[in-house]
């Protein structure tokens, strides 16, 4: 049995990127593991310093989407970081071991600062990583699931932590081992990555409606079909990776031969995946919605969450303190 932990930033609606991306790995790791799921508030902290209102609200669907999506909260342990001070403290400790130029060639690091429409030249925007590395190393989860974006964070994790173990004569920390989604990435409407910045999303609130307009009247398809009786190349198509995803293999085939054929158009063809996006999210949105209005309930999981996390956190720190030989007061 292995432990796993992922964290996400509660900094807003979530789309269909982070369903496929990350979502559905969460839930298929539930098998046969010991698992921690974090919503990583302080994290969204660090960039949203001056729009705070964001936070609380985005905590609350982010605990209703793990339900919505099929994270059991009985089984695994859906809970909040800053519920969890050991967190800070564990950074803190961290921080007296991690040089500072690591934190600085973090490639995130510099270009976030640029994009952001926020200061991010903080200590705390600097400390996001070391803050990261805390959460898994806290755990000491063998396996993270994460996109490729944060494959450097991962690497970073295990030089801390092999950092800390070397300086202090322990074995203490265990590295972790970043488990990628085999599923393809999602791009966004207009071919470029999702998100929110280029506002190009699906988001699993929309309505079906909403996911119909956006699939046929965004969605970028291949340039060189101009004209329906043009024939395409659906290798070259943001749309029919889509159809990669979520379609079956019968419906890719057929597609594949009616666009190069020009005998489909790139309505229907679009119109395909906003029915098969249909499928996926509207009973995702449903659910959400209906734990929202249960706050009392979504509060009892967190605290269940936040409990479990809590014991396994404060056993690790008692071993830290320790360690770098701290008194014990
Ligand atoms: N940095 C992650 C992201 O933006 C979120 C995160 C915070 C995380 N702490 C984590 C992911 C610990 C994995 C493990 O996606
Ligand atoms: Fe793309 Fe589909 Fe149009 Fe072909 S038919 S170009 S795959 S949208």
């Amino acid at each position: 049995m292995s432990i796993v932990l992922s964290g996400i930033q509660p900094s807003g609606s979530l789309h269909i990127g982070h369903l496929v991306g990350a979502l559905d790995n969460f839930v298929s790791l539930q098998k046969g593991n010991s698992v921690f799921y974090m919503i990583a508030d302080w994290h969204a902290l660090t960039s949203k310093y001056n729009q705070v209102e964001v936070i609380q609200p985005s905590v609350y669907e982010l605990a209703a989407t793990f339900l919505a999506v099929g994270i059991n909260p009985n089984t695994s342990s859906i809970f909040v970081q800053s519920a969890i001070k050991e967190h800070a403290e564990l950074q803190l400790l961290l921080s007296m071991t991690t040089p500072l130029s690591w934190l600085e060639r973090v490639p995130t690091y510099k270009e976030k600062q640029v994009n952001a429409n926020a200061d991010l030249n903080s200590f705390g925007f600097l400390g996001y990583p070391l803050l990261q590395a805390a959460d898994i190393l806290m755990y000491q989860a063998d396996k993270v699931p994460v996109g490729e974006d944060q494959l450097f964070h991962l690497e970073l994790t295990r030089e801390i932590a092999r950092r800390f173990n070397h300086i202090y004569h322990t074995n203490f920390f265990k590295e972790p081992q970043a488990v990628l989604t085999p599923t393809a990435k999602v791009l966004g409407l207009d071919g470029r990555k999702m998100s929110k910045t280029y506002d190009n999303c699906i988001y699993l609130s929309d309505e079906d409606s909403s996911i119909k307009e956006k699939c046929t009247r965004q969605m970028i398809s291949d340039p060189n079909r101009v004209k329906k009786t043009d024939p395409g190349n659906p290798d070259q198509c943001p749309v029919f990776v889509y159809h990669k995803i979520f379609s079956s293999q019968e419906t890719q085939d057929e597609i594949n031969k009616g666009c190069r054929g020009a005998s489909i158009g790139c309505f229907d063809c679009k119109m395909k995946v906003a029915e098969k996006l249909i499928i996926k999210i509207a009973p995702v949105r449903e659910r959400v919605q209906a734990s929202l209005q249960n706050s009392k309930s979504l509060d009892e999981v967190l605290d269940h969450g936040n409990t479990q996390a809590r014991k396994v956190a404060e056993g690790t720190m008692e071993k830290v303190r320790d360690v770098v030989k701290l008194p014990k007061f």
